[in-house]
């Protein structure tokens, strides 16, 4: 007979006492990401371009010292480096690394027009951006024996565009990265996953659009949804790096979480020249 006492208590906070890195945490799915660590008890860095940004971020959500800005370009190194080391200087450990960071380059449908330098532009951001947080990572978590590392790809690593050649090759990558990394860091308990999610109305998806408003921008994702009666928002995939940073997770290691309500499971291409037949 079950009793009260056999009932798990409700966690309120999944992250005390965790540190965190986040890169693109001054913007988009990398800000709200931000937001849910810090309501969740985690030290976060914020690592960003967007000194402005990132700086007030910082100072909205906190001033005892348990969120820092840190100007970090995920294609360098040295910046890589340094925030991770920061992160042990300051806090003392590092428990989570998010790699969120990321760009969508010019949007190109035609190989032939697609510029050489934006191609290797995307990849160096996206996917070598990706690899630099992760090595750094697995500097400091290696010898510690635990660590999560959190990837942001994209529900075009499972389900191409056609448009944009280097964003969907580097977030196919980051999904490779994602299994190899699994497959070396486990024996040091380290976990490694990746988030694909569908359409967000982030700056960078506004842009893209022609700076649509949030809510034009989000109707037209929804339009072409698979799964109704339901926006997809920053804060849901910010709820995935949370199931992947914290303890709930404590058995997940090298899975693509695709969150896109269903989406990439259908090719509706087929079905819409029948329909439009019998119409
Ligand atoms: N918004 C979407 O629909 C969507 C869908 C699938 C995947 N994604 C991915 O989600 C991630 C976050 O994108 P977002 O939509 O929140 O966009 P965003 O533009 O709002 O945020 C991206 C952040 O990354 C930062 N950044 C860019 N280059 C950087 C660099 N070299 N070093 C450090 N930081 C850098 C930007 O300054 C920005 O703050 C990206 O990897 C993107 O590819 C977004």
């Amino acid at each position: 007979m079950s009793t009260s006492s056999s009932v798990t208590p409700v966690v309120q906070k999944r992250l005390e006492g965790k540190v965190a890195i986040i890169t693109g945490g001054a913007s988009g799915i990398g800000e709200s990401t931000v937001r849910l660590f810090v309501q969740h008890g985690a030290k976060v860095l914020i690592a960003d371009i967007q000194d402005e940004l990132g700086n007030s971020l910082c100072q909205e959500l906190d001033s005892s010292e348990s969120i820092t800005y840190v100007h970090c370009d995920v294609t360098s190194d040295t910046d890589v480096k340094n925030t991770v080391d920061l992160a042990i200087s300051r806090y003392g450990k590092l428990d989570i690394i998010f790699c969120n960071a990321g760009i969508s380059g010019i949007l190109e449908s035609r190989v032939v027009a697609t510029d050489n330098e934006d191609f290797k532009r995307v990849l160096d951001v996206n996917l070598f951006g990706a690899f630099l947080g992760a090595k750094h990572a697995a500097r400091v978590m290696i010898p510690a024996q635990k660590g999560s590392i959190v990837f942001t790809s994209s529900v075009g690593s499972v389900c191409a565009s056609g448009r944009g050649h280097a964003y969907i090759a580097s977030k196919h990558a980051v999904v490779g990265l994602t299994k190899n990394l699994c497959v070396e860091l486990g024996k040091h308990g380290i976990r490694v996953n990746c988030i694909s999610p569908h359409g967000v109305a982030t700056p960078m998806m506004r842009s893209l659009m022609g700076m649509m408003e949030k809510d034009k921008v989000e109707e037209v994702v929804s339009s072409a949804a698979n799964l109704k009666g339901a926006t997809l928002e920053a804060r849901d995939i910010a709820e995935a790096a949370l199931y992947l940073a914290s303890e709930e997770s404590k058995y997940v290691s090298g899975i693509n979480l695709v969150i896109d309500g269903g989406y990439s499971t259908t090719n509706p291409a087929l079905h819409m020249q029948t329909n439009s037949l019998f119409s």
